[in-house]
């Protein structure tokens, strides 16, 4: 089999960090996706980027998925100059739902299985965590479902646990951005012991109640003293939510990530789901901002992936027309 006549498919899921008080350390991997078609090319790199949610980015070697799939021949001690890349996302960017952890993660497995899979799922993880700083978005998206991790500035280490089924989870997605770095920014760099208590406390909690399915811990557990509070000032609206949230049927409710978008979990039977949303929209709204929301389900699975070899992968249609009925738009 010629590399040239392989083409590789690959979908990974998008991801909240933090959970409330797990601060750097809490994913869950989102039914929401970023799709990545990676070959070898024999004319030079080409590289198509579809939809809204990645418009303006680098369509050269400067291009992310680009460089991060060097990194993994680089690892593999393979030469692929040239590649033929076309990406689509249905994860918004800089919202706080792992766009660019899904990216890096969707480049690093599509890159891998190119050249036969040589590298394992924990290699991904490492390359994925030094590359994000922080091992809880991309630790969700290579794994799939929650991911308790820590990062030790050299080497991250992981646990999974599996979703429950019963779990819904609700996004309101602001119509504004808000950098990582600059939500990084607003937290102090120390804190005070009675806080450090509360959110330990909290965090190891809320991983109990996921790991159990005592889904009635989860309002206790998802309390945070660490990121949300000093964020609140950069997101109108947080904290009434945050507060609120749960007397209008969620189990519990967090920033996703470095914000802006906010998360409510709720039981899937519950009958409180429109009433969740209107909350959150409203709550929104009544500071000006307009938000989009979304319910999605806690994703089980990390990267899925599809290798088409020779004749057949000549004959694939564009990718867009691959994952039609997948997209959401
Ligand atoms: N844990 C990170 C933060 C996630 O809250 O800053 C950002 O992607």
């Amino acid at each position: 089999m010629k590399l040239t006549e392989r083409r590789v498919l690959a979908k990974v899921p998008a991801s909240t960090a933090n959970l409330g008080p797990g601060f750097d350390t809490l994913g869950m991997a989102l039914s929401l996706y970023a799709w990545i078609e990676m070959g070898v090319s024999e004319t030079g790199t080409a590289i198509e980027l579809h939809g809204r949610n990645l418009r303006g980015l680098p369509t050269d070697k400067n291009n992310l998925i680009y460089k991060v799939a060097q990194l993994v021949f680089n690892e593999a001690e393979v030469d692929i100059p040239e590649l033929h890349i076309a990406m689509y996302s249905d994860i918004p960017l800089t919202r706080g739902l792992g766009s660019s952890a899904s990216a890096i993660v969707c480049a690093l497995a599509a890159a891998n299985a190119l050249i036969g899979s040589p590298l394992d799922d924990d290699r991904l993880f490492q390359i994925a965590t030094r590359l994000e700083g922080h091992p809880d978005n991309v630790g969700a998206s290579v794994f799939g479902g929650i991911v308790v991790a820590s990062w030790d500035g050299n080497r991250a280490s992981h646990i999974r646990l599996e979703p429950s089924p019963d779990l819904d989870v609700l996004v309101a997605i602001p119509d504004f951005q808000l950098s990582t770095e600059k939500a990084r920014h607003a937290l102090p760099d120390r804190f005070p012991m009675a806080d450090v208590v509360f959110n330990v406390s909290r965090s190891s909690l809320l991983v109990a109640a996921l790991a159990t399915g005592n889904h009635g811990m989860i309002r206790t557990a998802m309390q945070d003293r660490m990121h949300q509070p000093y964020r609140a000032a950069l997101i109108p609206g947080m904290a009434g939510i945050l507060d609120g949230a749960a007397e209008r049927g969620a189990l519990g409710a967090a920033l996703s990530g470095a914000g802006p978008t906010l998360l409510a979990l709720i039981e899937s039977g519950s009958p409180r789901k429109q009433e969740l949303e209107r909350f959150l929209l409203q709550t929104l709204a009544a500071e000006g901002i307009t938000a989009e929301a979304l319910w999605l389900k806690p994703a089980a699975a990390g990267p899925e992936l599809t290798v088409t070899d020779g004749g057949a992968a000549a004959e694939l249609a564009p990718l867009m027309e691959r994952i039609k009925g997948e997209v959401r738009v």
